[in-house]
This record gives C-alpha cells, structure tokens and sequence, in this order.
C-alpha cells in the first residue's frame, strides 16, 4: 500500500479513536438485517488497523462495544460478541507479524467468559509488540470510568495513603483505563455515521481532541475517507487554549 498523498506522512496525529457508528442504518437501508451491517463493519475494522499501522499511528482506539449497549436485543448483543471473538481468533497471527499489541479498555469483567479469555490470550500473546497500538473499548463508557478512579482516589484519601490537595489532572490521568498506553489522549477522534456527539466516550481524554463527524457509515468508512480525516486533522491549528500568534512563534 503506497502512502496517500492527501497528508503528510511526518504528521500523522499519534493517537486516534473512532466511534465505529452506523452499521445498523447502513445494513437495513439495504433491508439486510443488522448484524449484516456489523459484519461488514469488521472488514472496515480491518482495513482501518492496517491503514493505521501503515501510516504510523501510534494507538488507534476503537469504540466497540459501550456500557448502553448491552441494553441492545440478547440477538443483536449475542452476534456483536461471536464477532470480536472471531475477529480476535482470525487476526493474531497479523498482529503479531505486524507487531501490533493489542490492549483494550472498559469493563471487561462483563464479557461473556469465552471472549474475555481469547481477550486476555490476545493480549498476553501481543504484549511484546512494539508497533501499532490497537485499543478496543469494550463495554466502556467514561462516566463509568471516571466514576472508578474517583473511588480509587477516595480510598487512599481514606486509609490516610493520599492528601486530598495532592488530587490534580495527573493523578486523575493515572487512574483511568487509559493509563498505561504510550499516548493516552487522542489527538484526532473521529465518529461516523452522520451523528455528532461523544456518546460516553473518553470523556476525560477527549478534552483536546480534534473532532471529526462524517456522514459516511461505519462498514463504507475506508482508505479514502480515513485519509480525508487525517487530512482535515493536519489544516486544523491546536491552540490548547492559547492564541494563534502563541502557537506560531513557538
Ligand atoms: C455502532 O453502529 C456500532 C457498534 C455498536 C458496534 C461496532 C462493532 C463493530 C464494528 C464490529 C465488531 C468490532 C470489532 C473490533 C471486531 P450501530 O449499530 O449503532 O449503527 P446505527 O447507529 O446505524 O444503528
């Protein structure tokens, strides 16, 4: 695969998450059922993890599966899980002669046992890989994570282990899911499938991302429009709060 000429290769945002939105709608405009759309949408995941990797992003995070949608039909829940595990199967041997390392974040205590153990297989088996990070959020939402880290913060302030004004961003930081990835914060967050909203979604990391809503479905998501993104990533300025003449004479 050659490098698209849309973007520069020498900037490629370090960290990008995807909210995979809009297999269901694309599958019944089609009058397939949904799940249809889901399967599909495993081909676009496919196709997105190599452009990653290609184009050398540091950590793509994948939104696949939040803490509202085990709230989805047992049917529809039930194929979304008999996926990933085929997806985890079928893909170790391409991670790991791609040297991707897989890594996920959410409640993962709630995997029915069979996905949670090719989960944590996958994990183990990639842990030494030193390429694209590939981070799937899995029953994730980020009230509930920061919900968790307040309590971790809580006990220690408890039991006397921690000073309550000790409590900043960094510490905060340290006790989300996210913490152990090399980036932990998207540089570019990108959701299809025509919404334009966060949907729970790494709500803490989020703060600084650059946001991009497409029209296009998740399952027609692909090289051109991934690139697009990235493109429209690398004409935006991040001013973190500062003003343009600040960040130019930097
Ligand atoms: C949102 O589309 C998508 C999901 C809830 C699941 C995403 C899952 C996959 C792409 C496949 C499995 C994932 C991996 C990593 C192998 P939607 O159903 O909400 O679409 P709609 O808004 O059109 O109803």
């Amino acid at each position: 695969m050659t490098a698209p000429s849309k973007f520069d290769l020498e900037r490629v945002p370090r960290h990008i998450a995807i909210i995979m939105d809009g297999n269901g709608r694309w599958a019944q405009r089609r009058n397939r059922p949904r799940l249809y759309g889901h399967k599909v949408g495993v081909e676009t995941v496919q196709e997105i993890v190599e452009c990653a990797r290609e184009w050398g992003v540091k950590v793509l995070t994948l939104y696949a599966f939040s803490t509202e949608n085990w709230k989805r039909p047992e049917e529809e829940v039930g194929g979304l899980m008999s996926l990933l595990k085929a997806y985890l199967l079928s893909e170790l041997s391409k991670m790991l002669k791609n040297s991707i390392r897989l890594t996920c974040i959410g409640n993962i205590e709630k995997l029915p046992g069979d996905v949670r153990s090719v989960l944590q297989t996958t994990m183990a088996e990639t842990a030494g890989n030193e390429g694209l990070v590939l981070n799937l959020a899995l029953s994730y939402g980020g009230r509930l994570e920061l919900i968790q880290a307040v309590k971790k913060i809580a006990a220690r302030v408890q039991d006397n282990t921690l000073d309550i004004d000790d409590i900043d961003e960094e510490l905060i930081a340290d006790n989300l899911y996210t913490a152990s990835l090399p980036y932990p914060e998207p540089d570019l967050l990108i959701r299809t499938g025509g919404e334009a909203r966060l949907s729970n979604f790494l709500l803490w990391q989020a703060s600084y991302a650059e946001i991009c809503f497409t029209d296009i479905m998740w399952p027609e998501f692909r090289r051109d429009a991934f690139a697009s993104a990235i493109s429209d990533f690398q004409n935006r300025e991040r001013r973190y709060g500062k003003t343009s003449a600040q960040i130019k004479s930097r």
